[in-house]
């Protein structure tokens, strides 16, 4: 099967990175999975599911019975999910599935759930996407998103002016791919367009101070991904080096703080 690499790649240090960032948004999940009323007899969906943490933390959530088909277009990733299901929960029926998620067409075509996180913003047809979504639902089944809404937010405080050209890089690296890490601006419409009816809005704004551990979320994103975009030419290495010089000075300026992406929470009803 060929390995299908999506813009941050799907090597090791990406599939490591996925996992911390999991620990750190575990919280954030689980509350959108309580207020979008995922129960433990619905059959789910984890969409652009990555290696599965968030898949194998929904079986945590849902209960050993749980049904839950996972998608993503990596076949690397999803070796490593159906190894660690078959090992952790060998009673809840995980089924991994490969595609693009604009292109899927399980057998399946009666999900009560669906869940994306980080996914639609790589996706370059949202509304094929969506389509293909509303298309494996019952009408009145739930779909609930995690998606950035306002990715400039980001940056290092006391500000850092390097932030500017690496914002510039990551939003040029995503858009040539046909991402856009502001999709979650364009989603609620898309949505009401492709069968469902928006329940829900909801921003979430975070900050981590150095040493706390959700600073290791930049730290993690940053030494994988300015790397990559040296190479593939989006960022020079002076700009890189600058970045790496400013992120270390944060952790001990006083009173500094990361202010991460602002990220949307979206609750929707197939129709
Ligand atoms: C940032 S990761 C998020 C993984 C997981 N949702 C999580 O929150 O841990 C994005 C995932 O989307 C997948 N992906 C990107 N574009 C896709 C597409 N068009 N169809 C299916 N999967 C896609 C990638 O392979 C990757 O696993």
């Amino acid at each position: 099967m060929a390995e299908n690499e999506y813009v941050l790649g799907t090597d090791e240090d990406e599939l490591n990175r996925l996992r911390r960032q999991h620990e750190l948004w575990v919280l954030q999940a689980q509350d959108l999975w309580v207020r979008a009323g995922f129960r433990s007899d619905h059959k789910v969906m984890d969409l652009g599911c990555g290696p599965g943490f968030t898949t194998l933390e929904l079986a945590r959530y849902l209960g050993p019975k749980s049904r839950i088909t996972a998608v993503d277009a990596s076949d690397r990733f999803l070796r490593y999910l159906t190894a660690r299901a078959q090992a952790e929960f060998p009673q809840a029926r995980i089924k991994v599935e490969e595609s693009f998620i604009e292109k899927m067409d399980l057998d399946e075509k009666d999900f009560d759930a669906a869940y994306c996180r980080w996914l639609m913003i790589f996706v370059p047809d949202v509304l094929g996407a969506l389509r293909a979504v509303r298309h494996h639902l019952k009408p009145g089944a739930v779909f609930a998103l995690q998606e950035y809404v306002s990715y400039e937010a980001m940056q290092v405080c006391p500000e850092i002016p390097v932030m500017e050209r690496v914002l510039t890089a990551i939003f040029k690296s995503w858009k040539d791919q046909g991402g856009n890490p502001n999709r979650g601006r364009e989603l609620p419409n898309l949505l009401e367009q492709a069968g469902f009816r928006v329940r829900e809005l909801k921003p979430v704004a975070r900050i981590s101070r150095p040493n706390e551990p959700l600073w290791d979320w930049p730290t993690g994103f940053f030494g994988n991904y300015l790397p990559r975009m040296v190479t593939q030419g989006y960022l020079s290495a002076e700009d890189r080096l600058e970045f790496e010089r400013d992120w270390k000075a944060a952790m001990t300026k006083p009173g500094s703080f990361f202010l991460a992406p602002m990220v949307i929470d979206i609750v929707a009803e197939a129709i």
